[in-house]
């Protein structure tokens, strides 16, 4: 049997550069000839998308509860660890996704959704399927969102005020401390250059394990 492939997140607030460093990984992987899928939650499958968008930009004048956010994200997460993560594993590839279950963890946390709710359906949708190495980019919030002005306001969460941005921070920290063999931060304003290198780097002691 071919040995599983890898599972990456890339977690963090707004603003805190995961594109680049999802962009810059994924060209570090197919320069070793890896095969490497890149994607995204919410979302990665067309009917995930089609959640995403329900879930980031309900229609005018309406809106979730926290609960109901943390059911769609879970919904459409087992969609797209049927018909994307899991076969690609499955086949030894790697995936790369921006953001996963921390993401859920933290901003349906800060919506009011206890953490033995979400770990409870994390156990039932995402089971053995976790992710071997979750980089968590972090930083402090004011220099972020400075570097992110003019980008413009896109969802219900980016619009939130700069205390709840701390609080995102803080949140992803204690996620952090508890599973530190998963989970390692990035410091968010080192040069791109570097984080992707300390990215990799970590990387290559996770694949060294799976041989
Ligand atoms: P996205 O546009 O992908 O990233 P960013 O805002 O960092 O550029 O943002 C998706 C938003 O979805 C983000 O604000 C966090 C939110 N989200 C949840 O609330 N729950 C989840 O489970 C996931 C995966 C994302």
């Amino acid at each position: 049997m071919k040995p599983r492939g890898c599972f990456i997140t890339i977690e963090g607030g707004d603003g805190t550069g995961k594109s680049t460093l999802v962009a810059g990984l994924e060209a570090r992987f197919r320069e070793m000839g890896r095969k490497v899928h890149v994607t995204r939650e919410p979302g990665g499958t067309d009917l995930a998308e089609e959640v995403r968008r329900l879930v980031l930009t309900p229609p005018h004048g309406s809106s979730w509860s926290g609960l109901g956010q943390t059911l769609l994200v879970y919904g459409a997460r087992r969609d797209h660890l049927e018909k994307l993560i899991i076969p690609a594993l499955e086949a030894g590839d790697i995936v790369i996704s921006d953001r996963f279950s921390d993401s859920t963890r933290v901003y349906q946390g800060l919506g009011g959704v206890d953490r033995a709710t979400i770990d409870a359906l994390d156990l039932i949708v995402v089971g053995s399927t976790q992710p071997d190495l979750t980089l968590i980019l972090d930083g402090p919030v004011s220099e972020l969102l400075a570097r992110r002005e003019g980008r413009g306001v896109s969802d219900v969460f980016e619009a939130q005020s700069l205390d709840y941005h701390e609080k995102v921070r803080s949140a992803y920290l204690d996620i952090a401390r508890s599973n530190p063999d998963r989970c390692k931060l990035l410091d968010a304003l080192m040069p791109p250059d570097e984080i992707i290198g300390q990215a990799m780097s970590l990387v290559d002691r996770v694949l060294a394990h799976h041989g």
